[in-house]
């Protein structure tokens, strides 16, 4: 079945499928990375196709990411996406860091002249689908046996089965790979090579109805593990707990939970009480730094999680696929449009760059934050905070990784 608009059907003469679509640009996908391109591509006049695994139901419900860049809004609010999200955004200045005995504010506008917004990627995934519906974009959800062929030629196809169980295949000139860490896209480039690195802990994350105790996140160095405490409206907190990979979810009662918070957060110590609610969602997210180089093989580009993920920790998941997104958008319609090839040859170095800073911030925010080594390292990561809050340089460093970096760098 097609959500949406009709693409271009062209029959199942010529190539033995059930359906042949035709269209300029075949997007597998349908995450922030592909719903974002397929919107900025139609800003473009440039046509294009979803092909999604998932139902859109599943899609629009999944809880991910929760803090968008300064450079983020600015260009989901240039490209029209930007209504919802300046009455329900929050505008947050920076964040708290916290060790034991001691509390910090870091002042991003301060120190780096940027904000960042809080606003769930669900709800920027909403707005997304919503704009896609409502242009009347054409979408396969819930396509199975999705696979990119001829990526190194000038006719590239994606092949799959839809939800009817017919046979498709859609025809483009270019083919966008947005499907995520586990999708088929990043095995059809031709020589790539990945780099990983896998951390001994995860987050247990929390979703709770209940107002935020604090006005700005709190990321939390205890002996215990980290924690954190975020939001995503003045009525629903976001919290996440330092656990181990294979932690068993049943061994967290809310209970549990409630007082590991509490006491990760150091409430008691600070002389204050975390406010307690319904938890509607729980789950174990692992940690992992990943990034596969090159993000183009021929006519195939690869954008977001696809390419690289990042631990949590820096806030940067989604922002780095909206980045990917911004430059590959501006590469395909020079591409399409008036025939230069530069930028699009160009696109994987770029976003590279970005990538592998990003990768780093993240990194290194995540190592400082979570317990792991023995005491020696417990005395690093401590030594490292208070010289992040003490040293201008240093927090300037933070603050201007965190708020979000130009595209190119
Ligand atoms: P995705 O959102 O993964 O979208 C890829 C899409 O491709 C999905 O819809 C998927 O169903 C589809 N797909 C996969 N395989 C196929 C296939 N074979 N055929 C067709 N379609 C396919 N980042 C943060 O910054 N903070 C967080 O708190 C945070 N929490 C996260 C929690 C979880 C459980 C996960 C997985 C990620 C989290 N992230 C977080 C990372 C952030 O959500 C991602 O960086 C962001 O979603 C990237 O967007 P994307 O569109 O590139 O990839
Ligand atoms: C979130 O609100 O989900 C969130 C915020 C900041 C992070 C990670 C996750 O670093």
């Amino acid at each position: 079945m097609v959500s949406g608009g009709a693409p271009r059907i062209l029959g199942d003469v010529f190539c033995g499928k059930d359906l042949l679509v035709r269209t300029r640009v075949a997007i597998i996908g349908a995450g922030p990375a592909g719903l974002l391109l397929s919107h900025l591509l139609d800003l473009e006049g440039i046509e294009s196709v979803l092909i999604e695994r998932q139902t859109e139901d599943y899609v629009r419900a999944r809880v991910r990411a929760g803090i968008l860049e300064a450079g983020t809004v600015d260009l989901l609010k240039q490209a029209g996406l930007g209504d919802r999200l300046a009455a329900e955004g929050m505008e947050h200045r920076g964040i708290y860091l916290r060790w034991p005995g001691e509390r910090h504010h870091l002042d991003f506008v301060e120190l780096a002249g940027r904000s960042v917004t809080v606003y769930g990627q669900t709800e920027v995934t909403k707005d997304l689908m919503d704009a896609r519906a409502k242009a009347g974009r054409a979408a396969f959800y819930q396509a199975s046996d999705v696979v990119p062929h001829d990526v190194e030629t000038s006719s590239p196809y994606v092949t799959f089965v839809d939800v009817d169980g017919r046979e498709v295949r859609v025809d483009a000139e270019i083919i966008a790979g947005c499907d995520g860490f586990h999708g088929p896209s990043r095995g059809a480039v031709l020589g790539g090579q990945d780099w990983e690195r896998t951390y001994p802990f995860a987050w247990l994350g929390v979703l709770a109805d209940v107002a935020p105790s604090t006005d700005e996140l709190i990321y939390a160095w205890h002996p215990d593990g980290f924690a954190m405490h975020s939001m995503r409206s003045p009525r629903v907190s976001r919290f996440y707990l330092q656990v181990r990979p294979d932690e068993d979810l049943a061994a967290w009662s809310d209970d549990r939970i409630w007082t590991a918070l509490s006491a990760r957060l150091g409430a008691d110590e600070e002389g204050w009480t975390l406010k307690t609610g319904p938890i509607t969602e729980k789950s174990v997210l692992p940690m992992r730094s990943f990034v596969s180089t090159p993000m183009r093989s021929g006519r195939l580009f690869l954008a977001g999680d696809a390419a690289h993920i990042v631990p949590p920790t820096g806030a940067k998941g989604l922002n780095l696929a909206v980045a990917d997104v911004a430059l590959l958008s501006s590469a395909l319609a020079a591409w399409l449009r008036s025939g230069s090839e530069s930028l699009a040859s160009a696109y994987s170095d770029t976003a590279l760059r970005r990538v592998w800073r990003c990768t780093h911030f993240s990194w290194w925010m995540t190592t400082m934050l979570h317990r792991h080594g023995d005491d020696f390292d417990a005395q690093l990561q401590l030594s490292q905070l208070s010289r992040t809050v003490a040293s201008d340089a240093a927090a300037s460093e933070l603050a201007q990784n965190y708020a979000g970096l130009p595209l190119s760098i």
